[in-house]
């Protein structure tokens, strides 16, 4: 069976992307679309300039929306240059721009028939992955935000940097918006079989300065380079290949939780068909109340974004 997946922008996340699935050969068709039908058409040409140095061969096309009736699924990795001045640190400061390009790109999904698993990476992911999902009228389960996937990542990053290990090593999850009002679980977190608490409370392990470092990870890596594209395609293609395969696995992404209303990041069996289970976690009381005032702002920005 042919494994066809869309990235709609072509931009340093978009190219990250499906440079990471040409590359590894995860796809046997990918659709790349992008505004600048210039770029696009160039990175096609210059993916097409690798396959003779590549084990695996990828069919591409190009700005064709009908090409993704069929797709299993589909990125959208769109953004806002505007980002380039986010000296705030804040991602709702592309809400303005990428809530019109979102909506445009969920009507032309809509109209093309696209009945896949949409994945958004698109900031603020939250508000957004709820507004694909709206416009495009897929099932709530079907449309999936990157959301703290990537945060986690960071948290396993900075743990494993304290401790000398491996990122993998690490299991927790960060919870809530992909943004500045996200927090780690540290009582989700476990390393050598042990919860990070018991490690903590040994000394030599700050959780507070831990916490800080995986919230402000993206905008680290922005500082020094004014984007970031590595981390968040990873999850992303991650996440596209984790329902491709089937693999029934927890994740920590940007779901539609009904006790919140809206879409934020909870740990959830992700396979075929997309959200296949929730989980509930026994979070602390001091998580909980993390959790409700995180899922309160995404929604206060929700409304703000239906203005
Ligand atoms: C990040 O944190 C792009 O929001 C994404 O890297």
């Amino acid at each position: 069976m042919s494994r066809k997946i869309g990235i709609v922008g072509m931009g340093n996340v978009g190219a990250a992307a499906a440079h990471y699935i040409v590359a590894n050969g995860f796809a046997d068709q990918l659709v790349l679309i992008d505004k600048n039908e210039a770029k696009v058409k160039a990175d096609a040409l210059d993916f097409e300039d690798a396959m003779s140095n590549l084990q695996y061969h990828t069919d591409i096309t190009v700005n064709d929306y009908s090409a993704l009736e069929d797709a299993d699924v589909v990125i959208s990795a769109i953004g806002s240059i505007k980002l380039q001045d986010n000296a705030g640190d804040d991602r709702f400061v592309e809400l303005p721009f990428t809530r019109v390009n979102a909506r445009e790109v969920a009507e032309n999904l809509k109209a093309a028939g696209f009945h896949g698993k949409l994945v958004v990476i698109t900031n603020p992911v939250d508000v957004i992955t709820s507004i694909y999902q709206q416009v495009t009228g897929l099932p709530k389960n079907h449309v999936i935000g990157t959301g703290t996937l990537l945060d986690s990542s960071r948290m396993k990053r900075a743990v494993a940097s304290r401790l000398g290990l491996d990122p993998r090593s690490v299991v927790g999850y960060n919870l809530g918006e992909h943004g500045n009002s996200q927090f780690t679980a540290w009582s989700t977190v476990r390393v050598l079989g042990k919860p990070i608490t018991e490690l903590a409370e040994a000394g030599g392990l700050d959780l507070e300065e831990l916490d800080h470092e995986a919230k402000v990870g993206g905008h680290t890596v922005f500082h020094g380079k004014k984007y970031t594209n590595y981390g968040v395609s990873t999850a992303a293609v991650k996440l596209a290949l984790t329902i491709m395969s089937n693999s029934l696995t927890e994740m920590p992404v940007s779901n539609y939780r009904e006790e919140y209303g809206i879409y934020l990041s909870y740990p959830a069996v992700v396979g075929n068909d997309g959200i296949v289970e929730q989980l509930q976690l026994d979070l602390t009381q001091e998580e909980l109340d993390k959790l409700q005032n995180s899922a309160n702002f995404i929604k206060q920005k929700y409304a703000e974004s239906q203005e």
